[in-house]
């Protein structure tokens, strides 16, 4: 399998302050690299990184054979190739769902606007948004504007797509029906970076987890490695967070 994305011993501070001390990734084609950790340890800076909307104080990134860390042009051309969904989802509001969607492809891509309108039509479709094209942003759930940023996003057809807790604003009840569209893009072999606090997620849709603490990988494995055994005592604490004990088992 080709790498899609190399990230080599990257370094970021906001001033004067270590945000990332030494970062090192390998993405392969289709391969899905879940990223958690404490907040503030620089998942959300990692991805900015990746995406070129941070500039990096040293290190490489390269997209396939090309170095895009350090660039200070064409970066755009770049993040036509790397799609980025964020925790607010940024559809313009005074654009219909369509015109949201055609926006990217047409404009930026200069594909033809019907091709990308059967395409973004069957894509809507298969998010459970059928017939919703006309619909302005402010008439949908939050998690139904979360499928389109996504959907927006795969028009794209981006070579690798970062994620960064794209449910952590949504109410429980639509978390599920945006995470599963994320498992379906992973079956169908999208290449994908995603920062997530949804453990069980993140088990059901990894290939390798990298746990991330104070701008370093402190441990990465398979899910079932770092969920079910996990090697550090940090990994164990962060996951120990994530379970309760009731007041019966306490007492
Ligand atoms: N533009 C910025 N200027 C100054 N400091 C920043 C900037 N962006 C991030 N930071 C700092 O860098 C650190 C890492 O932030 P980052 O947003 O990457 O964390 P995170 O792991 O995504 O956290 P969370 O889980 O809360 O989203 C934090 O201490 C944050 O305050
Ligand atoms: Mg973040």
């Amino acid at each position: 399998m080709d790498t899609i994305l190399r990230v080599r011993d990257i370094k970021k501070s906001f001033d004067g302050t270590g945000v990332l001390s030494g970062v090192s990734l390998d993405i392969r084609e289709g391969e899905v690299v879940v990223i958690i950790g404490p907040s503030g340890c620089g998942k959300s800076t990692l991805l900015r990184c990746i995406n070129g909307l941070e500039q990096i104080d040293s290190g490489e990134i390269w997209l396939r054979d090309e170095l895009i860390s350090g660039r200070k042009k064409d970066m755009h051309l770049i993040r036509q190739r790397i799609g980025m969904v964020f925790q607010s989802y940024d559809l313009f509001p005074h654009m219909n769902v369509m015109d949201n969607l055609l926006l990217g492809p047409v404009k930026a891509l200069k594909k033809p606007k019907e091709e990308v309108e059967a395409e973004a039509v069957a894509m809507l479709r298969r998010v459970g948004l059928e017939g919703r094209g006309q619909a302005l942003p402010r008439t949908l759930s939050g998690g139904q504007k979360q499928r389109v940023a996504l959907v927006r996003a795969m028009l794209m057809h981006p070579e690798l797509l970062l994620l960064d807790e794209i449910t952590a604003a949504l109410d429980p009840e639509m978390v599920s029906e945006v995470l599963n569209v994320v498992i379906d893009l992973a079956g169908d072999g999208m290449t994908m970076a995603i920062v997530t606090h949804e453990m069980r997620f993140a088990e059901a849709v990894a290939d390798r987890v990298l746990f991330l603490e104070q701008g370093s990988v402190v441990e990465q494995g398979t899910p079932e490695q770092f969920f079910h055994d996990p090697q550090t005592d940090r990994a164990k604490q962060f996951l120990q967070s994530f379970t309760y004990t009731s007041k019966r088992e306490r007492s």
